[in-house]
């Protein structure tokens, strides 16, 4: 067996903080040792416990200065708009239109599709994501891209093609049938291979005829275990489109809904315009809402009622929503939504931003017995945190005492510079130099 430990600040999160209280959601040891054995973590706990135990041949690797986590989870980015992360002015209707499809057409190319994989899982790495639910495009050679770097890289993603058969490019539809057999391919080919999902991925409700959003539900119906990921109520320029292009649906989410493609394994990005009934619905149908605060700042789109989530007992994740997101990194999506929150008057607290980002989104993916936390037993995707990572986090974090404060500024100030490692599945895979 090959085992190894580290030796630094140790944290994860035990529950969330709206359910078990903040002082009992997280676990912390100042001086920690965490053991990792054959790609899973084998013990946790105080290093001057731990170290007498260890058997006299294991490596100890101490961090200085820093705090082991689990790796982040995204529970909604789109790794095609690598390329225009940025794009000025437009709201979503018009950056689609203006930005993005121009962006995803380049994707019939395998060769271009190889070459985003590469840049988006780098990124990803560098800032700490060792999971993330994923769009590709309507392409199934994008998902072919995607889940090949995927499985190199030995990483639990969950990626999908985008199905969409009507107000977009005509290079960039396909049809019900069509989106239905390319999708079928996809989920026999990587499905459940190795540390890889499928997600049935309806791009939203404007973009999808009935036929095409019942194809989807079959699918659901077919096979074990497949997610779904779509948009939901996130402009309300959007909302009224799908009100004319469905006069006979209830709203929003009762397109989806009437093709069943609410539940445990569905994520619904931004939700910030819903209805009593929707809320409702989500709660009852264990769906998921992925809250992404870059983005729905960086599209004017609105202002997620977390506190609201909280209340009607609905599933939330973290999500960067790269390329309307403007940030890869999680410590920049939880800085962003701790302003949202604020403008609420709802202080989010260290605590439940890093339950979101690590255990919540892990639950919100229905993983959260592999990832997500530290437990002895689960797959050991961990970062290191470097309290000292720039000139100003290192003279900030000399007036922070408390874990809460650290783990704050962290969030506030950091960003990839933070990230000093990256471990997925216990292996090293990637360093900052
Ligand atoms: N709604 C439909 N497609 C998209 C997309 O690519 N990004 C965002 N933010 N919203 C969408
Ligand atoms: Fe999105």
């Amino acid at each position: 067996a090959s085992t190894i430990a580290y030796r630094a600040s140790l944290l994860d999160s035990l529950g969330d903080p709206a359910e078990v209280g903040l002082e009992h959601s997280c676990r912390y040891f100042e001086d920690g040792l965490l053991v990792v054995e054959n790609g899973r973590i084998l013990a946790i706990g105080p290093a001057n416990e731990l170290l007498p135990t260890l058997a006299a041949d294991i490596p100890v690797h101490h961090f200085k200065d820093a705090l082991i986590t689990p790796g982040f989870i995204d529970t909604h980015i789109h790794y095609p708009q690598t390329g225009i992360l940025g794009a000025y002015g437009n709201q979503l209707l018009d950056w689609l239109e203006n930005h993005t499809f121009p962006a995803e057409q380049a994707f019939a190319s395998r060769e271009h599709a190889d070459q985003v994989a590469d840049v988006f899982l780098g990124e990803l790495l560098r800032n700490g994501t060792t999971t993330a639910m994923v769009f590709g495009t309507v392409h199934p050679e994008s998902v072919d891209a995607f889940f090949n770097k995927a499985a190199t890289l030995n990483l639990r993603m969950i990626a999908g093609k985008v199905l969409m058969d009507r107000n977009a490019p005509s290079t960039l539809t396909d049809t019900p049938e069509q989106g239905y057999q390319d999708s079928k391919a996809l989920i026999e080919r990587w499905h459940g291979k190795g540390r890889l999902h499928y997600a049935v991925t309806p791009r939203f409700a404007p973009a999808c005829s009935h036929e095409q959003l019942a194809r989807a539900g079959q699918l659901l119906s077919e096979y074990e275990g497949l997610y779904l990921q779509t948009h939901l109520a996130e402009n309300t320029r959007e909302i009224e489109w799908v009100k004319t292009l469905f006069p006979d649906q209830g709203g929003y989410l009762d397109v989806y809904d009437h093709h069943g493609l609410l539940g445990k394994r569905s994520v619904f990005a931004h939700g910030l315009h819903l209805c009593d009934d929707e809320w409702k619905r989500l709660a009852e149908t264990r769906s998921a809402i992925a809250f992404c605060p870059t983005s729905n700042l960086f599209l004017g789109s609105g202002v997620f009622n977390l506190t609201r989530a909280e209340h009607e007992g609905v599933c939330v994740g973290m999500g960067t929503d790269v390329g309307a997101g403007t940030s890869f990194s999680m410590l920049q999506t939880l800085n962003e939504a701790y302003k949202v929150m604020q403008l609420q008057h709802q202080p989010l607290h260290p605590f439940k931003s890093f339950y979101l980002a690590t255990l919540g989104g892990a639950r919100a993916l229905e993983l959260d017995q592999q990832i997500g936390t530290l437990e002895p037993g689960s797959e050991a995707d961990f970062v290191v945190l470097d309290y000292a990572a720039t000139p100003l986090l290192a003279f900030r974090m000399q007036q922070a005492q408390s874990l809460e404060e650290r783990l704050f500024v962290l969030m506030t100030l950091g960003d990839d510079r933070a990230v000093k490692a990256t471990f997925v599945m216990g292996e090293r895979a990637h360093s900052r130099t």
